[in-house]
């Protein structure tokens, strides 16, 4: 997720465990080819045989509309170390969907047949080539043509989030269209939207007879939500994680990121207020926390305070 899951932050939630894959921010391809600095700074793991500390793989993202730029690409991620990529026909951003990138290219079926066809042909066939899209732009019209898009060019699964563009991230997601694309189509669909507890996965499966699931927000809003719903896979449900716990990570992403020099103080801090804000739905002390740091300027100052709230929930 853009400016809320990078490589840190995939770092720490792949060592709580549950996921089986995970997939980075998209890179936005031009019509040039990039140097391997842009691909290493979305995806650092590409130097670590793609893959996160934990050993979780990590897919590279990709987004554009040119399919000969978007092939010459994928080509170079390939080269660079990328086991799998993705990508993005989902992206809902004024400026991406204005350089012809992301959910714009869902008004074209063919366009985006065009693109997965020619990402596909340009790299090993080993490389697993996927693409997530929307159900639409601005409505569901086009949802199975597009499905069907994904898959005649012959891309090895497909995400579906059930939303259209129109319905930015806010409307609830329609799980019932992903029972519909997934009856029709042959390559796996991974069903995405929504899901933001094991109850909620629980009723999207139900209802999209999907066996495979992709996490968004809920990756933030719960950190070891992938793992409770591995365990309830496993018929061994467990207790969601406690606050101290969840609180040691806040800090351990500050941590994480303080590593990298070039990573402002002030970059950490928002990324610090974002992670609570996101929490608050889930822990009423992010609530708390996120309104006493809400309107700190320095770094240094909002960590003193988690580590004493860190300390209190511990002793
Ligand atoms: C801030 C933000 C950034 C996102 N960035 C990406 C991205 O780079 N690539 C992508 O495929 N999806 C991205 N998404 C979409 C999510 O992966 C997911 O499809 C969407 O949020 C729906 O799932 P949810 O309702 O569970 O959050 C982003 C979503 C948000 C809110």
């Amino acid at each position: 997720m853009e400016g809320v899951i990078d490589h840190h932050m995939r770092n720490l939630l792949t060592r709580i465990g549950g996921y089986h894959h995970c997939v980075t921010e998209f890179v936005r391809i031009t019509d040039q080819l990039f140097p391997p600095v842009a691909f290493h700074r979305i995806c650092p793991e590409l130097k670590y045989a793609s893959k996160t500390k934990a050993g979780t793989p990590v897919t590279l993202q990709i987004l554009g509309g040119d399919p000969n730029a978007m092939a010459e690409n994928a080509q170079r991620a390939a080269e660079l170390g990328a086991a799998a990529v993705d990508i993005n026909f989902g992206c809902p951003s004024r400026f991406t969907n204005s350089k012809a990138g992301g959910a714009v290219l869902l008004k074209e079926p063919e366009r985006i047949y065009k693109i997965i066809d020619a990402v596909r042909k340009a790299v090993s066939t080993e490389l697993s080539v996927s693409a997530k899209i929307r159900l639409g732009y601005e409505n569901t019209d086009l949802a199975l043509e597009n499905a069907k898009a994904v898959e005649a060019a012959d891309a090895s699964f497909i995400t579906v989030h059930a939303r259209t563009k129109v319905d930015g991230y806010h409307h609830p997601a329609r799980w019932e269209w992903l029972g519909r694309l997934n009856d029709a189509l042959t390559i796996p669909l991974v069903a995405n939207g929504d899901i933001n507890s094991v109850d909620d996965f629980l009723r999207c499966r139900e209802m999209s007879n999907c066996e495979d699931f992709m996490l968004g927000r809920g990756a933030v809003i719960q950190p070891d939500l992938a793992r409770q719903i591995s365990a309830t896979y496993a018929q061994n449900p467990t207790a969601p994680m406690e606050w101290s716990d969840v609180i040691a990570l806040v800090i351990g992403l500050t941590d994480l990121m303080q590593t990298q020099p070039t990573i402002a103080g002030k970059k950490v801090l928002g990324r610090m207020k974002q992670w609570l804000a996101y929490l608050k739905r889930q822990y009423p002390e992010a609530g708390v926390l996120f309104g006493e740091i809400r309107q700190m300027k320095q770094l240094s100052q909002a960590l003193v305070l988690l580590s004493q709230k860190g300390r209190s929930v511990a002793a």
